[in-house]
């Protein structure tokens, strides 16, 4: 790989909006850092990877990303400790990830340094917008998308790679009751579940906005074929607690392989609890709660990290989850993978990766 310093250019913002930018009072994914990360995949070759002001994108409105939704997209974090020093946690699993998305939507791969070095000069550049309070974070959205001028339902033959980010506060949803789906549908098998692609997200919208009507704040998707076996939750992968085992579905075509999901699995299993990576009926959460013994219900993802579920409801039922679980885990998992992105605890996975290193 070319040292990045030859790689990627950079043009500097001439003056920073951090000094009127208030850190301590941001809504999620509404401010951007100064700076934004660009490069282009014209006439077969990546081309000018480069690091620009964060600007408006001029595209004609022929670019098929607006007519065939040819786009994948990731999302992660940048975190800063008590002494300044940022890290990113796990990139090369969303390399691999946006990849395997591009793969699907029948793009190119995007180079690993043009991925892992982009998103490391752009952190290091706009690391001064990084809150440094526990729990606070830089938000990293690589955005992928076709931006051939043809209206033609094939694949483009040029693409554009940017990187923006966005401060972002601990995140806070409130009490959190979902809804089983069992009409819609986010994901199917042979379709494009597994894949970050950005339609997968419009589809989702209708069928949270009539959960959302109902009281609900996000709905537990289950199999497009028979609705019976729990998958994921929003944007989030799940984790059930019976008794004392975490249960969570295997990923597949349908599910997100979630870095968070399988960060806190390692987590889970190394620190003695017992995990099921299994498939799991919506009767068998129901039986549970109606006998006392589903525990915890959470979703894993890396905007919230781990957020509890207070309260589940299927067809004409709702079941509360206990208030104060017996030694619960989704705190304590939330905690040790925390204190691991934070570095406040020892990395024994060498999950962390520095990105400026201060002492
Ligand atoms: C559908 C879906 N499932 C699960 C996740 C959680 O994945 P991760 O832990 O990598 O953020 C996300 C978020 O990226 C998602 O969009």
């Amino acid at each position: 790989m070319k040292d990045s310093g030859d790689l990627i250019k950079i043009q500097r913002v001439e003056k920073s909006r951090l000094p009127e930018t208030d850190l301590r009072n941001i809504k999620f994914g509404t401010i951007f850092t100064d700076h934004m990360f660009i490069a282009d995949y014209i006439d077969g070759q990546w081309q000018d990877p480069r690091i620009i002001p964060y600007q408006p994108l001029a595209m004609e409105p022929s670019a098929k990303v607006f007519h065939y939704g040819q786009a994948v997209f990731e999302g992660m974090k940048a975190y800063k400790d008590d002494r300044g020093n940022v890290f990113l946690f796990r990139p090369e699993k969303n390399l691999i990830r946006i990849n395997r998305s591009a793969e699907r939507l029948a793009m190119p791969r995007i180079p690993d340094e043009y991925f892992l070095e982009g998103l490391k000069k752009l952190v290091d550049l706009d690391q001064e917008w990084i809150p440094s309070e526990y729990g606070s974070s830089l938000y990293l959205r690589p955005v992928y998308f076709a931006i051939s001028n043809e209206i033609a339902a094939s694949p483009s033959q040029d693409y554009r790679f940017i990187i923006i980010a966005s401060p972002a506060q601990s995140y806070y949803t409130g009490e959190v009751k979902v809804k089983v789906e069992e009409h819609y549908s986010r994901a199917c098998s042979g379709g494009v579940g597994y894949a970050k692609a950005a339609g997968n997200y419009a589809a989702q919208f209708l069928a949270t906005e009539k959960a959302k009507k109902e009281g609900y704040k996000q709905v537990i998707w289950t199999d497009s074929k028979t609705h019976e076996f729990v998958e994921e939750a929003g944007t989030m992968n799940i984790f059930f607690r019976i008794d004392d085992t975490l249960i969570t579905a295997p990923t597949s075509d349908r599910i997100l392989h979630g870095v968070t999901r399988e960060s806190l699995i390692r987590l889970a299993e190394d620190n003695g609890i017992d995990v099921e990576v299994r498939r799991l009926t919506v009767d068998e959460v129901m039986d549970a709660a109606r006998d006392g013994r589903l525990q915890e219900i959470f979703g894993s993802g890396t905007a919230a990290t781990v957020l509890p579920i207070i309260g589940i409801g299927y067809r004409n039922e709702y079941y509360e989850l206990p208030k104060e679980p017996k030694n619960p885990y989704a705190p304590k998992l939330k905690k040790m993978l925390m204190d691991i992105q934070y570095n406040r605890a020892p990395d024994p996975y060498g999950w962390r990766v520095p990105v400026v290193t201060k002492s």
